[in-house]
């Protein structure tokens, strides 16, 4: 494991411009990208780039990590319009694929088993975000190692952050996520970690036991995990035991 800590101003900056690199170097990259308030200045930034053609996505592909269930297409929740608001739409030309999860076309079991394949076609780099209770993507806790992408009950503060934090109109009723299996499948993970209230969490998930009560922690098992994370978010991971 890979640990980055860097300052606050800095980071998305920063992982902004490795996603440049990785870019230029992959051009066909198969990308996982997730949404939520933690990438949202990585986006920004990385938009920026493109638009001034540091390098482009149009020979790369976008799978998206996770999506609510119940959430109408036009949410401001919505996984999908959101990566689409902070990324995709802000950058041209867009990737030569962006594979959102079919929760309007699809009953939920058939839109996860159509993003499972989606996903087997390989990941090249996955960046995740971690949740205040230690799921990723929406794998939350129970989860194990070799969970399957599926449709999952929520935990009652998952669902009503999607209301409290994204302005959402509605709790939503489920979630669809890849599983940590995919996710450990991917050549390359990137965890993304800022802010103080992660600094509980990511502790537990990067030196805490390994196991289904901090389902990111499972995360230390993949070869190639990058984690990179803002001095706040890192405060205890890098206290002297
Ligand atoms: C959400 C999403 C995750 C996200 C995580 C952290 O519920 N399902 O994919 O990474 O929680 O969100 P944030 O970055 O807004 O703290």
């Amino acid at each position: 494991m890979e640990l980055d800590v860097l300052s606050v101003d800095a980071w998305a900056e920063r992982v902004a411009g490795d996603l440049v690199e990785r870019l230029r170097s992959e051009p066909t990259l198969r990308l996982c990208l997730p949404t939520g308030d933690t990438p949202a200045p990585v986006y920004a930034a990385l938009a920026t780039r493109l638009e001034a053609g540091e390098a482009s996505l149009e020979h790369a592909t976008v799978v998206l990590l996770d999506e609510w269930v119940g959430l109408d297409p036009d949410d401001p929740a919505r996984c999908d319009g959101r990566l689409r608001r902070e990324l995709l739409d802000r950058v041209s030309p867009g990737p030569a694929a962006f594979h959102r999860i079919l929760v309007d076309e699809l009953a939920p079991e058939e839109a996860a088993a159509r993003h499972d394949e989606v996903a087997a076609g390989g990941l090249g780099l996955t960046l995740l975000g971690l949740g205040a209770n230690g799921h990723v993507g929406f794998n939350e806790p129970g989860s194990t190692a070799d969970g399957p992408t599926r449709v999952v009950t929520l935990e009652a503060g998952s669902g009503e952050a999607a209301v409290a934090r994204y302005g959402a109109k509605r709790v939503p009723e489920a979630g669809i996520t890849l599983g940590i299996a995919r996710l450990l499948a991917s050549d390359e993970i990137w965890l993304l970690v800022t802010g103080a209230r992660k600094a509980e969490i990511l502790d537990q998930a990067l030196r805490g036991p390994m196991g289904p009560d901090v389902p990111a922690s499972f995360l230390r098992s993949h070869h190639k995990l990058r984690v990179v994370a803002d001095t706040a978010a890192a405060a205890l991971v890098t206290r002297t035991p």
